[in-house]
């Protein structure tokens, strides 16, 4: 997969893909992620980027021509793959697990990270295929919003995970929140680790962590329930 970042602050990405697993999959050439300055397509000997919006108000508005010059510079760059171009802005639709693992189906992503009081309305309607939103709150820009969507996706693609960290039993892969996890020490300051798990009885295993996955999604977020896989056995026990 190629991912293509468009932004005014490319210094902000250091950190978050130089280390563990986003790490790997970009040395072992899983995923190629290449940043693009929009300030290098800004206007004038100024590199204007931002203007004041039309109609008054406050705040500036992203300008269009350097997000469509950008674009159009970097689908040249590869032009035989077809890319989605995803604006991250708090307008955009929910985020979540089901729209991860449609991207991850992809083999170009190309993510444009708004800033200030937002981006022209032509590069909504006119360049971008999808808008994003990570929650409902205001960052500062698209940037972390674009990192959280980017890891998500990455930590979907074949080979990314070892067999270890399997992203089968995740939280929301299923639907449901995943249930809890222990490890030694058996006793710790008199906390026990359920007798189930040291059982051996891999049938009664399998058993407590589905009950406890519905449980904890039921107590937690009742809202994920309706959409989840159960059982009608897994219904009842839910309604009781
Ligand atoms: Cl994608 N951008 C900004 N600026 N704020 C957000 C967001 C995106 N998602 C949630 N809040």
């Amino acid at each position: 997969m190629r991912i293509d970042i468009l932004t005014l602050f490319p210094n902000m990405f250091n950190g978050p893909f130089d280390e563990s697993i986003i790490k790997r999959a970009i040395d072992n050439n899983i995923v190629n992620i290449v940043f693009h300055n929009l300030r290098d397509w800004g206007l004038g000997k100024h590199k204007m980027v931002d203007d004041y919006p039309f109609g008054g108000g406050s705040g500036m508005v992203m300008k269009p021509e350097p997000l469509f010059d950008a674009m159009e510079a970097i689908i040249a760059q590869d032009s035989n793959s077809s890319a989605q171009v995803i604006l991250l802005t708090p307008q955009g639709r929910l985020f979540n697990q089901g729209i991860a693992a449609e991207l991850a189906k992809n083999n170009r992503l190309i993510f444009i990270c708004g800033h200030y009081e937002g981006v022209d309305e032509r590069v909504r309607e006119h360049l971008a295929t999808d808008e994003l939103s990570i929650g409902d709150y205001v960052l500062t820009g698209g940037e972390l919003a674009a990192m959280v969507v980017i890891d998500a996706v990455i930590r979907q693609l074949p080979g990314v995970l070892g067999s270890e960290e399997s992203a089968s039993d995740d939280s929301h892969t299923a639907g449901l929140l995943e249930y809890p996890q222990y490890t030694r020490p058996q006793s710790y300051r008199g906390w026990e680790v359920p007798q189930v798990l040291i059982s051996g009885n891999h049938a009664q295993i399998a058993k407590w962590r589905r009950e406890q996955s519905i449980l904890r999604t039921f107590k937690r977020r009742p809202d994920l329930l309706d959409k989840a896989n159960l059982s009608a056995q897994e219904r009842k026990l839910v309604a009781k």
